[in-house]
């Protein structure tokens, strides 16, 4: 049989096919073009949301994703969102920069009918449709609890911070200051590392120069307690002192806590697929809740090869 016979043929199969148990989509149904702002993809962590978006929205053959990546740069950002109003995209998923700035192109589409989905860090204000993510305060406090149980109710320690212009940075830090209150804990530096391993790393230098004496680091996230393990290794002081992280990442921070490089790590998930979930209601028209809060486990020496424990229930 010539190929193209074949080919007629097989294509009158899956008609028939189709007839008998039903396509999941039909010739007229509509395609949704979603797009999606992520404000870097410098972290593992970002490009892990990314992917569960993809993942998510590739089982929707009636959904389109246009990924842009912003570069760590607030500007470009805001001109992502812009870009998206003018070409008239069915929805919107912003992972912000930071609050501030992004909350006014955030509320020009919800003006101009376009659905927005705030995925991680927060805009200010509640004009959007729908925010997503964890309880970064929750996260904080069960950090600083852990380690005011670890480390015998004292001790001295190094605070790097995520940018502090986005919410989960202000959040991490108000939360763990609150989960050490009343603890002989004490905070002997602090300092803003934006997120960054490089940062982290300098900051780190400069406490590790300060003080002869540092129990332990809690960084915001696991880019920065490992900038901060490579300075103290540096200085040949990675042993004397513990590390505390937030994002774990299979192949990032709970590797690392089973090489013995973190002490522990907690989960911040990224929520890419439930934003593909909520986007898909709401492009369908069916209501959906204000803020949903994902949930978040801790991963410790003790406890990574068991999986973890649940936090904060
Ligand atoms: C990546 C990241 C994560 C962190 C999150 C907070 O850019 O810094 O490591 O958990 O952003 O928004």
């Amino acid at each position: 049989m010539k190929a193209r016979t074949r080919t007629i043929i097989s294509m009158s199969g899956l008609f028939a096919l189709c007839l008998t148990v039903g396509c999941e989509r039909t010739p007229h149904e509509k395609v949704f073009t979603i797009g999606m702002s992520q404000c870097n993809l410098g972290e593992p962590w970002r490009v892990q949301m990314n992917a569960d978006v993809k993942n998510a929205a590739d089982k929707h053959p009636n959904i389109k994703v246009i990924f842009k990546d912003a570069q760590n740069d607030t500007l470009k950002q805001r001109a992502h969102i812009e870009e998206f109003v003018s070409a008239g995209v069915g929805l919107i998923i912003i992972s912000p920069k930071e609050a501030a700035p992004l909350t006014e192109p955030v509320a020009k589409a919800v003006d101009a009918g376009i659905p927005v989905i705030v995925l991680d860090r927060r805009v200010l204000g509640d004009k959007y449709t729908c925010f997503i993510g964890a309880d970064n305060k929750l996260i904080g406090r069960e950090a600083g609890k852990w380690i005011v149980k670890k480390l015998g109710g004292q001790g001295k320690v190094v605070e790097l911070k995520g940018l502090m212009t986005s919410t989960p940075g202000q959040d991490r830090h108000t939360g763990f200051r609150a989960g050490i209150e009343g603890s002989q804990i004490e905070v002997i530096f602090e300092a803003d590392m934006k997120w960054l391993e490089p940062d982290a790393r300098k900051e780190m230098e400069s406490a590790l120069a300060r003080f002869d004496e540092i129990d332990l680091v809690y960084a915001h996230n696991d880019p920065g307690a490992h900038g901060a393990y490579l300075a103290a290794k540096a200085a040949g002081r990675e042993t004397d002192i513990m590390f505390v992280g937030i994002d774990a990442l299979p192949h990032e921070g709970v590797m690392y806590v089973k090489q013995g490089i973190l002490d522990a790590t907690l989960q911040y998930p990224t929520g890419g697929a439930e934003a593909i979930d909520i986007a898909l209601k709401i492009l369908n028209g069916e209501e959906v809740p204000k803020e949903i809060t994902l949930g978040s486990r801790i991963f410790t020496t003790e406890n990574v090869e068991a999986g973890g424990e649940l936090i904060g229930s």
